[in-house]
């Protein structure tokens, strides 16, 4: 069978990543054949050896090759080369979430008018697999909600930070290794969970990429003492992201929650991915592993490429109706129960206040406890509340911060998996 001719674009981590895997001793790399490299600078860290490299990354689109991987990152650009990639009949395979959330309708249509194919396993999870198994395993599931832990970094790093580390150190550390993105603030703010929910999304409701409207929160936030009042109630604090299918429409989300400690993606520490479909043939199906890093993401191109090298009449992967546009729900309106942490003054009579704004937004109680005196003198009080709309937690909120004794507040949602 005659090898699949590759032209890699980018030469940065995850570029020079696949390099190595694909010279490794390995038996899949025998269906492969590096043509060129399209690298606007030499990378100290990997020698091409006599691998073509042209400058102008755009060239590399008019090589004889089979499939273009794109491996720049961004979004304008990348989709450009993209575009002429499959315009020239090519292949692409991209680890790219972002563009692939922003013009990932557009691109498959074009690569199905061009009789090519579009892949993107690592765009989510890395290498851990979950795009191909979402499109082709579990096709005769229907899937009712997804919920995963998909940013390595900021799992890196709240997994540190629950054994005291400080959220700085750690984030540098994520860098160094090679797990967060380029600029790692679309790690920590929610917006890289935010791209492969809404992908995972379509695809497991077989509709149309979600407009990126829905809410998305990050990590900043969370502090080692959350942890600590956390602990207590046998929780922890995660990043997730969660798509869920009901009669209203579509439920999209990206933020911190507190999960219990025995649930089924809590124990998942450091780099680590994982992901919970519920599904009605297979009922609650996990996957988990590493999300993020240079061989974790080689792993889930590599799979792509192997795909493309056995690739005759059956496409690797089935793609959704984009067609169909189901209505996102509104944040507001969905129902949490709320981890609430309020620093306030040490004063007769600020329980008695805190209480009182629960009550008059028919928030309950579910547990409450004040802590021992801070430095500065005033009192820690942590709630965990009831069930109640989100909407009106936020008014009660607003209403305690209005309060001069009320100096901090914060909220975690409780997640239920
Ligand atoms: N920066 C991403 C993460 C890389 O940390 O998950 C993998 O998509």
């Amino acid at each position: 069978m005659a090898k699949l001719k590759i032209g890699i674009c980018g030469w940065g981590n995850v570029a020079t990543g696949l390099y190595e895997q694909l010279v490794s001793e390995n038996e899949a790399n025998a269906n492969f054949e590096i043509c060129c490299i399209g690298a606007r600078r030499d990378n100290p860290i990997c020698d091409p050896g006599s691998t073509k490299i042209l400058r102008d990354i755009f060239a590399v689109v008019e090589e004889d090759i089979d499939v273009l991987v794109e491996l720049i990152g961004g979004v304008e650009t990348a989709k450009e080369l993209i575009t002429r990639a499959l315009n020239s009949g090519k292949h692409v395979v991209t680890a790219n979430k972002a563009v692939i959330f922003e013009h990932g309708e557009e691109l498959i249509e074009l690569a199905f008018k061009n009789k090519v194919q579009l892949l993107f396993e690592s765009a989510v999870c890395a290498g851990t697999p979950a795009i191909k198994i979402l499109s082709n395993d579990l096709i005769a599931n229907k899937i009712f909600k997804v919920a995963g832990m998909l940013n390595g970094t900021t799992n890196f790093i709240l997994s540190k930070m629950e054994e005291g580390a400080s959220y700085e150190s750690v984030l540098q550390e994520a860098q160094r290794k090679g797990y967060a993105e380029p600029d790692p603030s679309l790690d920590v703010n929610g917006t890289d969970a935010a791209h492969k929910i809404g992908i995972l999304a379509a695809l497991a409701f077989n509709s149309g990429l979600p407009s990126p409207n829905f809410y998305i929160e990050g990590i900043e936030n969370i502090q080692t003492q959350d942890f600590t009042y956390a602990n207590d109630f046998n929780m922890t604090v995660k990043h997730l992201a969660v798509a869920q299918l009901n009669e209203n429409g579509v439920e999209l989300r990206s933020h911190p929650v507190m999960l219990r400690k025995d649930s089924s993606l809590a124990g998942l520490k450091g780099v680590r991915n994982g992901i919970q479909f519920d599904t009605n043939l297979l009922g609650e199906f996990h996957i988990a592993g590493s999300g993020a890093g240079k061989e974790s993401t080689a792993s889930g191109l590599i799979s792509d490429l192997f795909a493309l090298s056995r690739y005759s009449k059956s496409p690797p992967m089935l793609y959704p109706d984009f067609s169909s546009k189901p209505p996102l729900q509104n944040f507001d309106d969905l129902i949490f129960k709320y981890y609430v942490y309020l620093e306030v003054k040490d004063e007769p009579g600020v329980l008695a206040l805190i209480s009182k704004i629960f009550a008059d937004h028919t928030i309950g109680f579910d547990k409450v406890i004040q802590k021992d005196q801070l430095e500065n003198n005033n009192v820690p009080v942590v709630i965990f509340t009831d069930p109640i709309v989100e909407s009106e937690m936020q008014i009660a909120l607003k209403a305690l911060d209005s309060h001069q004794e009320v100096l901090n507040s914060k909220i975690i949602r409780i997640e239920d998996l």
